[in-house]
């Protein structure tokens, strides 16, 4: 190893950064020399190494710190040299850039995410053009039962396919793919052909599934419970189950949350002056099972669905819907969200 002052000559006399990190590996790196030297000291007898060893650290911190200072000034002289090179001046003043800002739906899907995700179920997808099958048969509307009627359907020209009325299809292909044990989530756009203040021809839905053995109603209200609270942040929230009919569950309930609305602003509590309805659910008919090669004596389960606009609309306060899918920015300005606000999605649940 050269002596220090030599070293420290060297670095003072570094011309610019690229040389002086030429000078940093040549000492201090992998196989520098003053590592070299460290390395070294494992063979000496130990009170030469102690003594040795103080000595060699105290040179390495010199010309650590003598090359830290030495990098500081080269680099910023290297970067004042740029800038005057560079046709880029940087005290002008920038072009105003408007800022977006994050969708009530997308800002209600990731706090869906979220709070499902938190309780264990798995993201699940499926196609918006949807066949027969997943859309109605299988889900036990056979082809003249009169709940057909009760989503007037967008079909494909030609074809046996349409837009799908529902998100309760990914269920069906969820359960084909994975068989059971099955705890999934999905959700994304349906269609319908509706239109007012309140219904738009398509809208967004998050479906949930959870098969597995012994579960049972008492799950499935745990469950919405805890969802109906995190999500609006009221921690009683009085509900009722109020039994219902779909097809593919059985028995169904819809579930309706007490409140009220005082300047359009939502009050949940039990003094409230009405029940608003809030979820589809039930337990899945053993025949959707059986539709899927389940064994309805072996697995059992529960089902539930809701429009996203709906609870966007009641948490955030929008009163049209029609609004969500117009491209107005002034509207989105009052009622969208900043990126940062919009909750951070668990680890391993992700969506398209
Ligand atoms: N698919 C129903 C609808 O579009 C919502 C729904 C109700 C989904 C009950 C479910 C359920 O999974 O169990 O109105």
């Amino acid at each position: 190893m050269e002596n220090i002052k030599d070293m420290l000559k060297k670095i003072a006399a570094a011309k610019d950064t690229k040389a002086l990190e030429e000078i940093r590996v040549a000492v201090l790196g992998k196989s520098g020399s003053l590592t070299a030297e460290l390395k070294a000291l494992g063979a000496l007898p130990e009170a030469e190494r102690k003594k040795k060893g103080a000595e060699l650290n105290k040179v390495r911190e010199e010309i650590s710190v003598a090359i830290e200072a030495k990098y500081k000034t080269l680099a910023v002289a290297e970067i004042n040299e740029k800038l005057k090179s560079s046709p880029l001046d940087i005290t002008l003043s920038h072009v105003g850039c408007a800022e977006g800002c994050v969708h009530p739906i997308s800002q209600v899907k990731d706090e869906l995410l979220a709070i499902f995700g938190a309780m264990g179920f798995k993201y699940a997808d499926g196609p918006d053009i949807e066949d027969d099958f997943h859309n109605f048969l299988a889900l036990n509307f056979p082809l003249e039962h009169p709940a057909r009627s009760t989503q007037d359907s967008f079909f494909i020209a030609n074809t046996e396919n349409l837009l799908r009325t529902q998100t309760s299809d990914v269920q069906i292909r969820a359960m084909e793919k994975s068989g059971a044990p099955i705890k999934i989530i999905t959700m994304g756009r349906v269609y319908r052909r509706d239109m007012d203040a309140t219904h738009t021809p398509t809208f967004h839905q998050i479906e949930g599934l959870y098969i597995g053995k012994g579960v049972t109603m008492a799950h499935l209200k745990g469950c919405l419970m805890d969802f109906l609270r995190t999500f609006f942040e009221v921690e009683d929230i009085p509900v009722r189950f109020r039994p219902h009919y779909f097809p593919f569950t059985e028995p169904s309930a819809e579930v309706d949350m007490r409140c009220s609305f005082a300047n359009g602003e939502l009050k949940i509590g039990p003094d409230g002056n009405r029940y608003m309805e809030m979820l589809g659910c039930g337990m899945v008919h053993p025949q959707v099972l059986k539709n899927v090669g389940i064994n309805p004596d072996e697995y059992q389960g529960f089902a539930f669905g809701t429009g996203i606009e709906r609870l966007a609309m009641l948490k955030y306060g929008v009163s049209d819907m029609r609004k969500m899918f117009e491209p107005d920015m002034r509207w989105l300005r009052s009622y969208g969200f900043r990126a940062l606000d919009v909750p951070s999605v668990p680890a391993g649940l992700s969506r398209k």
